[in-house]
């Protein structure tokens, strides 16, 4: 059964003859329980007028990124925020272009900027221009950031053509995207994944810790569930929210962490270590508070914390395992070596000299390493990130 309740659906409509089919898939989205607002294009009011799918929506339409009223009322980063799902249908090759190239001079590019929403284009457009290298090298370039296309479908075009250019037909688009949001690629699979920093107590107040904020495995677990996985998060101490669907397993030190990993993975298929470990720990911890007049200098011995990765490969080698790699200097060529050391099945390398990206950062920027390729996902949120690092462990283990 197709079910949209409680998801917020954003239909960008642009210029094209096709505009006359967005009143339906906006009737189809509200049959399924979902909140539909629609963005148009000052092109699109040529086709369809907004009453109308103001009509079918009961929400008043966005269409101006410097409207004040409409600021007051749900602003364009509010919007980007309010949703689960961004669909364009029809798109154009103009909007396609311009969301390669992350303009935002208008609404519908801004919100594409802002949103974090899983973003769906429908394409709609003479046959030709669709087939132009141009608008074939930004689908492709769109596709590898995490956006997925519906059609467009073969047949004959309004000016009389025939080829691939039609807007898919409503009831197609949301099958589709029923199919990915409700079965997602990691349907049927359990995914542990580790999150945060550990704090490795010296006495009851003091610890080594890091400046891991916990974002990027947060926002690996919250894509996992969309995609319709079983997610295991086993986080050190951060100021994060889970999805409530997530099984969260909270700890402090790496050994505990070790303990509720290797509950989890006994019924994992995937394990992804984002978590930033202490790589030491105090040889002793010291039950009473350490005076600091008592010492003029403070020696801590400390010891090796276990690799909880490789105790992960060593011992669940029949998972899917990946992990990252915290780096400075050489980060593709160190990330490989740890690849290989630790018998992964991907690494995943960000750069942490960079403080726009990594640690505490809201954004990331990595390589995706396997045995056979390395594959660069440019700076963008962490959970888009997150999404693309997603889809080609998915596309991996399905191979
Ligand atoms: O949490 P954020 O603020 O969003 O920041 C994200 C991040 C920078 C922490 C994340 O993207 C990241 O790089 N995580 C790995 C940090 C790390 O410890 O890297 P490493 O190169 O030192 O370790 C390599 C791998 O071994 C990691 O998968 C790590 O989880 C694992 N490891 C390390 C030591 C240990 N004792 N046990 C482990 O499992």
């Amino acid at each position: 059964m197709l079910n949209f309740s409680n998801t917020n659906i954003l239909l960008g409509v642009t210029g094209g003859i096709a505009a006359y089919k967005s009143a339906e898939i906006i009737r189809l989205f509200k049959k399924e329980g979902a909140s539909v607002r629609v963005v148009m294009t000052e092109s699109a009011k040529e086709f369809i007028t907004p009453l109308t799918l103001q009509a079918v929506s009961g929400n008043e339409i966005h269409d101006s990124l410097l409207d004040v009223n409409a600021e007051s009322a749900m602003g364009h980063i509010e919007l980007a925020k309010w949703a689960d799902i961004i669909l364009i249908a029809p798109c154009t090759a103009e909007t396609i272009a311009k969301i390669t190239h992350g303009r935002a001079d208008d609404l519908m590019g801004a919100l594409i900027l802002a949103s974090e929403a899983d973003v769906y284009i429908a394409p709609a457009m003479n046959m030709s221009m669709w087939l132009d290298a141009s608008t074939q090298d930004n689908y492709k370039i769109l596709e590898k950031r995490g956006i997925t296309f519906i059609g467009p479908a073969q047949g004959e075009q309004a000016c009389g053509d025939i080829g691939p250019g039609r807007l898919e037909e409503p009831e197609k688009i949301i099958e589709f995207i029923t199919k990915l949001a409700n079965k997602g690629p990691l349907s049927g699979k359990t995914i542990t994944i580790t999150a945060g920093p550990t704090r490795e107590q010296i006495d009851p107040v003091r610890f080594i810790s890091n400046n891991s904020s916990g974002k990027m495995g947060y926002s690996i677990a919250e894509a996992a569930i969309k995609y319709g996985a079983q997610v295991n998060l086993v986080t050190g101490p951060v100021s994060l929210d889970a999805d409530k669907s997530i099984n969260l397993h909270k700890i402090n030190s790496a050994s505990e962490m070790l303990d509720e990993v290797i509950k989890c993975m006994k019924s994992s298929d995937i394990f992804i270590g984002c978590a930033a470990v202490s790589d030491y720990k105090p040889s002793d911890y010291s039950i009473k508070k350490i005076k600091k007049e008592d010492n003029s200098s403070l020696d801590i011995e400390l010891e090796k914390n276990e690799d909880i990765l490789k105790y992960v490969s060593d011992n669940f080698s029949e998972s899917y395992i990946v992990g990252f790699a915290a780096e400075t200097s050489d980060v593709i060529e160190n990330a490989k070596k740890k690849l290989l050391t630790k018998n992964l099945d991907m690494i995943i390398s960000n750069d942490i000299s960079d403080k726009s990206i990594g640690f505490d950062a809201d954004e990331n920027e990595v390589n995706v390493i396997t045995k056979d390729e390395t594959l660069l996902l440019k700076k963008d949120k962490k959970i888009r990130i997150a999404r693309q690092i997603l889809k080609i462990i998915s596309a991996n283990i399905n191979k």
